[in-house]
Formats: structure tokens, sequence, C-alpha cells
């Protein structure tokens, strides 16, 4: 046990001690703690208002009445239900890929994929930020796997020089929009290397699906690559405000999944309210495509403000992140910006390299620029 309490009080020394902070209820971009006035959420992912939106509760109760609360098995048992192809068939028309199959989680999306299709004899080559669940992935399927430079693509070439011989299969992973720099990668040039290297090309749309591309579909719709991409992975969980994520690709890749992920196969499926809630969620984008519009005007906006102020950002996208450098000062600001009733999260190592804490500002549809204003007017006393 001294072990435990050792890690604990090290993490507390460092300001990397993480601690759960419930809200008691929570409206259109606001969180209510007890007893306290609401905080301007800007550390949710519901993106486009989605979580609140009245069409998707709607659909959810009607989707209980239905079919019950729970899915109670597998969808290769008693749990699938016609609501599960329907959403399927939606995903892969808006991403224009042969199939799609739904995971329960993002996290449990990666892993169930990548250790799936890969094994001893191949290799990854996976950007150094690309989040837990992809690293958690690679590892469990047992291949090789080198890690890339953020967006270096020079780096990744000369990874695939030396090493991508040696291999079977390869695969080359990002993320679109980097969950925590708001950055986007050199697609077209990965495209160019997986060709040039004979890879397939895996994509994370975790935080691009719903903002970007004409239809909302991401940033490989943005681009005009979807042919290109082999597998394109993201989630109903963050701009689409409910729960639960998706692999588009091959109709045969999808029939292989269906066979062997174990993240697929040994789980109960989603709840039905869950997939209903989906599929409205994915009539609303296509019916409210302002929404994105708005959210990305006023992500320029907060990083013009905030540059006008001194202060640095990444990114281009919905996610603002302030870069502060030190864990321990990062912590104290968000804690005087929750004061002034703000809830900005501190991210730290080792969820980001060492010295490059930062703020992660999300912005939603429900904040607007009065709010924004009144952010950067606070965060200039503290900083
Ligand atoms: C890039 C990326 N992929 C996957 C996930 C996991 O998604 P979920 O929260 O649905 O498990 C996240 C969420 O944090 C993410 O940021």
């Amino acid at each position: 046990m001294s072990e435990l309490s050792d890690f604990l009080q090290q993490r507390a020394q460092q300001g990397l001690l993480r601690r759960l902070i419930p809200a008691e209820r929570r409206d259109k971009g606001l969180r209510y703690c007890q007893g306290e006035e609401p905080v301007i959420d800007f550390s949710s992912n519901d993106y486009l208002g989605f979580s609140h939106h009245p069409r998707i509760k709607a659909a959810m109760k009607e989707a209980i009445d239905r079919f019950g609360v729970g899915s109670s098995a597998s969808r290769l048992l008693s749990g699938d239900l016609s609501i599960f192809h329907e959403l399927e068939q939606k995903v892969s028309r808006l991403k224009k890929k042969e199939g799609a199959l739904i995971f329960n989680s993002g996290y449990q999306a990666n892993v169930g994929i990548l250790s799936a299709l890969y094994k001893k004899g191949d290799v990854f080559f996976s950007d150094k930020i690309n989040h837990a669940s992809i690293i958690d992935g690679m590892r469990l399927a047992g291949a090789d796997f080198f890690r890339f430079r953020h967006n270096d693509t020079d780096h990744l070439e000369q990874l695939l020089k030396l090493k991508r011989a040696d291999f079977k299969q390869a695969l080359i992973i990002t993320e679109t929009i980097f969950s925590m720099d708001g950055d986007k990668p050199d697609l077209n040039r990965l495209v160019k290397l997986k060709e040039k290297y004979d890879c397939l090309l895996f994509v994370d749309e975790a935080h691009a699906t719903g903002i970007f591309g004409r239809d909302g579909a991401g940033v490989v719709e943005e681009l005009g690559l979807t042919e290109k991409v082999d597998f394109i992975m993201g989630t109903f969980s963050k701009a689409l405000g409910s729960f639960g994520a998706y692999l588009a690709a091959s109709a045969e890749t999808v029939d292989y999944l269906i066979n062997q992920s174990r993240g697929f196969i040994y789980s109960t499926a989603l709840p039905p309210a869950l997939i209903a809630a989906d599929i409205a969620a994915l009539s609303c984008l296509k019916d409210e495509p302002d929404r994105r519009r708005v959210l990305l005007a006023n992500a320029d906006y907060l990083r013009n403000r905030l540059k006008s102020i001194g202060l640095k950002t990444l990114g281009e996208s919905q996610i603002v992140p302030i870069v502060i450098g030190d864990s321990v000062k990062a912590v104290s600001i968000s804690e005087e910006l929750a004061k002034r009733r703000f809830w900005v999260c501190p991210i730290r190592p080792p969820t980001v390299p060492a010295n490059s804490a930062r703020l992660r500002v999300s912005l939603s549809y429900d904040h607007d620029r009065d709010v924004i204003d009144k952010f950067v007017e606070e965060i200039n006393k503290l900083v």
C-alpha cells in the first residue's frame, strides 16, 4: 500500500494529482456544482451543443419505449437491433465508405480494431501524440510500432525508409484533429507516403467528426481524401453529443472485425437509446450546418483575442489550447478561473509532454462572443 500512497504524494507535489469534481446538473454550455453558481464549461467536448438537443433527447425516449433500456447482450448473441444497422448505413453514407461498424466507445474502437487487424510481424507508424487508446491498441496487437514526431512527415519518411521493409503489413496512424493540440496533420503527405511505402492509413476523427467538411463528416471529407484513407474511425461522444464510436471502411474489413475484434464480440452492445441518439444527431448535423460554422468562427475569434493579449495558443480548430508550460502554474490559473466561473481543466503530463502543461479550451456552439470576451478579460488578469 505504501507504493500507492507514495505515488499519490508524488503526484500531488508535482501538481499532477487528479481529482473528480461532480456536477449536480448541466445545461447549455454550463456546469452546476453543489451550492454554487454555474460555471461556463470550457472543458466539455459537446462542441455543437447536441447533448441538450430536444430532437436527440426525444429520440432517446422513443427508443426506450421500443427496445427497453439495455441491449441485453453482445450483438453476436441477441443484442443486435435494427437501429444499429440503420446507424451503420448512415455512417457509411456520411463517410462515403462501403461499410461501417459501431463500437461501444472510441477507446474500445481503437483498441478493438488495431488489435484485431494487426499482429506480430506487422508494424505501426504512429504520430507521437496520438490518443492513449491508439497506443493501447498497438500494444495489444503485438506488432512493432514506431512513433514519429508530432506532425513531422519528414521524420515519418525517415522511419519508413529504415524500417518498412522489415515487416509484412504496415499501418500509418494519425488523428485528424489532435485532441490536446487542436491541430491537423498533413493528410495529403501522409497519403503520398502510404502509397510510396506500401502501407495503409488509419485516421481517428474523434474531434473532427461533426465539425469539418461540407457535410460535417470530418477532415478527410474536407480534403477530398475519402478514397485514399483505408480506415476512418470516429466517435459520437464529442460533437455529436451522445456516446459510442464507429469505423468506416471496406465491407470486408467490417465482416472481419465482426468475427475477430474482441472489443466488439465480448461486450454488451450499446443501449438502444444511445444508438437512437446517434442517429438523431446525424440528422441534426445535416439540418443545422450553421452550428459548426458559428463554432469555427468563434474559435478563430477566441484565438485572435488571446493572441492580442500575448498568449500562446495552438491549433486550428474548436480546441484552443493555451500553453502555460509549468504544471503547477497551469493548475493555479485553472483554479483562479474557476473562482471567476470559467471551467477550464489544466492538461498536464503525461497526457502532454513535459513542460507543456496547458489550459485546453474546448469551445461549444453554446458559448457566444460575450462569454468569450469575458473569458479573455479574466485570463488577462491572471497570466
Ligand atoms: C482522439 C481520440 N480518440 C479516441 C477517444 C476515445 O473516445 P471515447 O471517449 O468515445 O472513448 C478520444 C477521447 O478522449 C480521443 O480524443
